[in-house]
């Protein structure tokens, strides 16, 4: 095919992947060049834009090593990483919520027994949370994997301190016990920004957004027979339940959080949380 023009050449380029055996793979290329060229003649794109974007796109990789994933920041803050979860993690009705995962979960966090400190010296208010993981109809799930990781009172994950090396703190995997119930203590979350150092900060910027989340402890749970539940619990109140810079906020997974000025559990203030999750059956 000769001649291409700005009428024809989208329908060229889909006719490319004609023979792609892949079906999925050819859905998923038509689809993005239909869109991206709508968006390229919608906006009316100029030669300077696009080597803007190119530039853009160019340094969220250069941002990028094992610890630091940029493009994923930008899918987030884009709202590409909850609109997938929304399409991929629906749950039945009475299920507690999926929302985003985030970049900071580690692999090798400490096993810890029911009753431990996460916090392992992170600074911040004492919290104890009292956790319970039941199916639909209210049975305990025993033997569930209670995966938990959060940032300090400084909005920091252990990770994001290169002083602390590979020690894990804040975080930690607990087991359910037969009335599928552990507890632990930890230290209450702060709302904190996301990297801002990076291309997504400046895009952030440049459009007048703010970078922070409201403060959430993370929870990815794991149990033979059940969907596997990655989720948040926020804490109430927080200036950023309404404009989450990464959209993961649901109203279902707002923590019941109690500050205690004194009481048996420590001797200076401290909080207490206590949080049921529902899990979904395999499908
Ligand atoms: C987080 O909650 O840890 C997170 C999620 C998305 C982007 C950055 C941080
Ligand atoms: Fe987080």
């Amino acid at each position: 095919m000769r001649n291409i023009d700005q009428d024809n050449i989208t329908e060229a380029v889909v006719a490319r992947f004609a023979d792609c055996e892949d079906p999925r793979l050819r859905q998923v290329l038509s689809a993005l060049v239909r869109h991206l060229h709508d968006f390229v003649r919608e906006v009316g794109l100029t030669e300077a834009e696009w080597m803007q974007g190119i530039r853009f796109l160019t340094a969220t990789g250069q941002m990028c090593d094992d610890k630091r994933q940029e493009f994923i920041l930008l899918s987030d803050t884009l709202g590409v990483s909850m609109l997938t979860v929304a399409l991929n993690q629906a749950r039945p009705p009475g299920a507690t919520e999926a929302t985003v995962f985030g970049p900071f979960h580690v692999d090798d966090a400490p096993r810890l027994p029911a009753g431990s400190d996460l916090a392992a010296g992170a600074p911040g208010e004492p919290l104890f949370v009292d956790v319970e993981v039941v199916d639909l109809d209210g049975r305990p799930v025993a033997g569930a994997e209670v995966d938990v990781w959060q940032a300090d009172e400084e909005g920091l994950y252990d990770v994001q301190r290169p002083e602390l090396g590979q020690t894990r703190r804040a975080r930690g995997v607990l087991v359910t016990d037969d009335a599928g119930r552990t507890h632990f203590r930890s230290i209450v979350p702060v709302a904190y920004p996301v990297p801002t150092d990076g291309p997504v900060g400046q895009l952030l910027v440049a459009t007048g957004r703010h970078p922070w989340r409201p403060a959430h402890i993370h929870f990815l749970i794991r149990a033979p027979g059940f969907r596997t539940l990655i989720t948040h619990i926020f804490r109430d109140p927080d200036p950023y339940l309404d404009s989450d810079v990464v959209f993961g906020v649901r109203s279902s997974l707002i923590g019941r959080f109690v500050h205690h000025d004194s009481g048996p559990l420590a001797d200076r203030p401290y909080s207490t949380l206590a949080q049921r999750f529902v899990l979904a059956p395999q499908a």
